[in-house]
């Protein structure tokens, strides 16, 4: 994953990519470092671990202040964390630094050429065998160097490179990661960024280099070379940031200032986008028309993780409202499967960061197939908002904790009026979707609600904190809300957790039931509401405690339950909301009682930009 950083410009280096590396910590933060020229030498700081230990570091450092300066944020892939492979990677003379994200594929088969050659390597990482090609092609010319290394490398990569002897000059090149490149209007300073909203600064002029272009990057200027090394004219945009410091407000973490955040972020995803009087779904920069929507033959949905769990969700609401046949799939599958598209497929991506590179390969295949293609999406200009041929956003506002919440909520609620808008294009009543309406307008209060009693899911928390395994199960919709409840668990209080259909237990997974293995029941689908109860009987019989999380009114559950969290009740479709803010909770107050990590959690990163 990572997050790379440069600049070169009037203010001072070190504190602008300090700042950029803040905005970019949640690409990965299993080590950080920085490396530029100060009085025509190579000056490097790395350390294993969070940003914080970079800042220890940098303390040591004599005041420097820097011609240009690169940066990175590392999610470790190849080589342990550890501060040798941490970047920026130098090579043997130290004199060229390089930061990359990315994955480089025949780096062993590159690394063993220069061993050959006598080179000797001080890290396992992919990239110092970036770093050492260049240098072995350098006579002087940084950009040629790059220039003749990137045709060797397998892979996907973007790279920012520096030399001591060319102190105004930052090398960038990318393919298939994001690079950001943007310049100010005074042509005073340049930054680049793996991520645009890193640059801290409104009012730049970004450009994004893809399919292996090469930039040369000086104060203000930028020049692009394609691969058969021309000089190219970029397609530049304004960016106007809506970077605001990340800020906890008071709450002890990021985490649960989203959890809470979310009756508001809902709102904000729905408001002003359906029109009571003419009942009209109405989305900013949509581009699919009434036609379009009327001629599509099944949709198809793709993402990663909870933004899956999403599209799971949101496919019984196309086949359910709009009467589509409708399929989510997991992004890092539907890229390698070869699916029957029609020539009226409707292929939605969803993605918080927008920048999930299984989520961006797989709609690069759909495209290729020439499927109309719809993106869901938290951050603007990101990459999946530039390509698809519409996006929906969000509308959350910065998410910062790793583990995802207040996205998820927002994006059932945009499906959840993206399958009325079509269901409305063929055809569907006027009355019936103002009755849906009114109901997913009601779902911020119901969340309200189990907010302001959190405090009972605290104490339930810490009954059920010593567990080491969990089944979350339920049925319908409430299938898909155990699986991400289940996911929120494992990922933030690293216990053993598995989402199950509850009729499936009973094939199999049953036998693991016992009183150490507590079941988590989501019963809030009235639908199947006698099939859960009986489910709930099969595995008291058989030792569980049993947690609930029932609708209100659904009192049957009390004589069988151990403990009940009630919610308030809704129609079976808008039920995920409640029931998964309330496992938000759950795994929230058990990975504080574990001591874990919960904005950052082991292993992991936000945005997942390598395959
Ligand atoms: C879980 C979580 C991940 C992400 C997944 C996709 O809490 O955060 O499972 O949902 O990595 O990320 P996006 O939505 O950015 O594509």
């Amino acid at each position: 994953m990572c997050g790379i950083f440069g600049y070169v410009g009037t203010q001072d280096p070190l504190k602008i990519c300090m700042t950029g590396l803040e905005q970019l910590e949640y690409r990965g933060y299993d080590s950080s470092g920085i490396a530029g020229v100060f009085e025509g030498t190579m000056v490097s700081c790395k350390k294993a671990g969070k940003l914080s230990n970079l800042k220890q570091e940098l303390r040591k450092l004599p005041s420097k202040s820097f011609d240009l300066i690169i940066g990175h944020t590392r999610w470790a892939t190849h080589g342990i964390v550890n501060d040798q492979n941490a970047h920026p990677h130098l090579d043997l003379r130290g004199e060229i630094a390089i930061v990359h994200n990315g994955i480089i594929e025949n780096c062993h088969f590159l690394r063993e050429q220069l061993r050959k050659e006598g080179v000797s390597f001080s890290s396992q990482t992919d990239t110092e065998v970036i770093v050492q090609w260049i240098s072995k092609f350098y006579t002087g010319d940084l950009i040629a160097a790059v220039q003749k290394t990137i045709p060797l490398l397998k892979g996907i990569y973007a790279i920012a490179v520096i030399h001591k002897d060319h102190p105004h000059q930052i090398i960038a090149a990318a393919r298939e990661c994001p690079l950001a490149i943007g310049t100010d209007d005074q042509k005073t300073e340049s930054y680049l960024s793996s991520d645009p909203n890193a640059f801290g600064k409104s009012g730049l002029n970004v450009l994004f280099l893809r399919d292996d272009e090469v930039a040369k990057i000086e104060k203000g200027t930028i020049e692009v070379f394609n691969t058969g090394q021309d000089l190219i004219i970029k397609k530049v945009e304004r960016f106007e940031s809506e970077y605001l410091a990340p800020s906890k407000e008071g709450f002890e973490h990021y985490l649960l200032k989203e959890i809470y955040e979310q009756p508001s972020t809902i709102l904000k995803a729905i408001w002003g986008r359906f029109h009571e009087e003419t009942a009209q779904v109405e989305f900013e920069n949509f581009h699919l028309t009434k036609e379009n929507l009327q001629k599509i033959q099944q949709i198809r949905i793709l993402g990663c993780g909870t933004s899956a769990h999403a599209g799971l969700i949101a496919a019984n609401y196309f086949e359910e409202m709009a009467k589509i046949p409708a399929s989510c799939e997991i992004a890092s599958e539907a890229r390698y499967q070869t699916p029957l598209f029609t020539p009226h497929t409707l292929v939605i991506a969803i993605s918080q960061s927008g920048e999930t590179a299984d989520t961006i390969a797989a709609l690069r295949e759909a495209k290729a197939a020439g499927c109309k293609t719809l993106g869901i999406c938290n951050v603007k200009h990101s990459t999946l908002t530039r390509e698809t041929d519409s996006c929906i956003y969000l509308k959350a506002g910065p998410e910062i904790s790793v583990c995802s919440t207040k996205a998820l909520t927002s994006q059932i609620a945009v499906l959840s009026l993206l399958a009325l808008h079509i269901a409305l294009c063929r055809g569907k009543d006027a009355a019936s979707a103002r009755a849906f309406f009114q109901e997913l307008k009601k779902v911020p209060s119901h969340i309200q609600k189990v907010i302001d009693s959190s405090a009972e899911l605290e104490k339930l928390a810490l009954k059920y904190a010593s567990f080491n395994d969990f089944f979350f199960m339920g049925r319908r919709h409430m299938y898909i809300t155990c699986m991400e409840a289940a996911l929120k668990l494992k990922e933030i209080s690293y216990v053993n957790a598995n989402g199950y259909p509850a009729g499936e237990l009973k094939h199999g997974a049953i036998a693991l039931i016992n009183p150490r293995f507590p079941v988590v029941a989501f019963c809030a689908n009235l639908q199947t509401k006698d099939k859960i109860l009986s489910n709930l009987m099969e595995v008291k019989a058989r030792g569980a405690p049993i947690l609930a999380f029932a609708p209100e009114g659904m009192d049957e559950v009390a004589n069988i339950a151990d403990d009940v969290f009630w919610l308030p009740p809704t129609i079976d479709e808008l039920a995920p909301f409640t029931s998964t803010v309330a496992g938000q909770f759950l795994a929230y107050f058990i990975a504080k009682i574990r001591g874990c990590d919960i904005d950052q959690p082991r292993n992991l990163a936000k945005s997942v930009t390598v395959e």
